[in-house]
């Protein structure tokens, strides 16, 4: 089962736009972090809730998608996602925010995952212009972006081959092709 949800929770970057995702499964998804371990327990994130298309737009823009599809600018209008989550260090709780991020934004997409839906974690984030896009109090620091919808692209995970590019790529049908370090090589003791 985990093992499945694990496979089926990639990083997806094309949506189908229409189907929106309602404000009460973004405040459950919410509540998987709120509920995932934390570094000293201090809970220092705080989140935005956005899936109206007003909001959406506004946080689209300052966005980067995949870097290593050069000739690929992101999602095109109608293959947007329809949600996002963002996920704000609270500087008042804490001034580190450690691998607290990485472990709602995972916990908040193997949720998403779980209900049909996908995404994406964005850390190449225009910080400064997000920020007041949204009017965003400088207590909060924008750590990761989780982009959200009913994905529209396969992916397929393949092993990454003895010349070690690890790169991912898009074939002519546009599916997606991510490659894996073989277990032995990560595993060195
Ligand atoms: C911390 C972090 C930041 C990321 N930032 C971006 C990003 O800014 N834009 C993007 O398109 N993908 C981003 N990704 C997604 C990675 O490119 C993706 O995880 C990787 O290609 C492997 O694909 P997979 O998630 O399907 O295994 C990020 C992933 C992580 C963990």
């Amino acid at each position: 089962m985990i093992r499945d949800l694990v496979m089926k929770n990639r990083s997806y970057r094309r949506f189908y736009q229409e189907v929106a995702i309602e404000l009460e499964t973004l405040r459950e998804l919410v509540d998987l972090a709120r509920l995932s371990a934390s570094a000293t327990n201090r809970q220092p994130l705080k989140y935005i809730l956005a899936c109206d298309p007003q909001k959406n737009a506004l946080i689209f823009p300052h966005l980067s998608w995949a870097g290593a599809l050069k000739d690929w600018p992101g999602p095109s209008e109608g293959e947007r996602p329809s949600a996002y989550i963002i996920i704000l260090g609270d500087t008042e709780i804490s001034q580190a925010f450690g691998c607290d991020h990485g472990i709602a934004a995972q916990s908040i997409l193997l949720g998403a995952t779980d209900r049909g839906l996908g995404g994406c974690m964005l850390g190449a984030v225009q910080r400064d212009e997000l920020s007041k896009a949204l009017g965003i109090p400088p207590r909060y620091e924008i750590l990761l972006v989780l982009s959200l919808g009913k994905p529209k692209e396969k992916v397929v995970l393949e092993t990454v081959g003895p010349n070690g590019d690890f790169n991912y790529w898009r074939d002519s049908d546009s599916v997606h092709h991510v490659p894996k370090r073989p277990l032995d090589d990560i595993i060195i003791g």
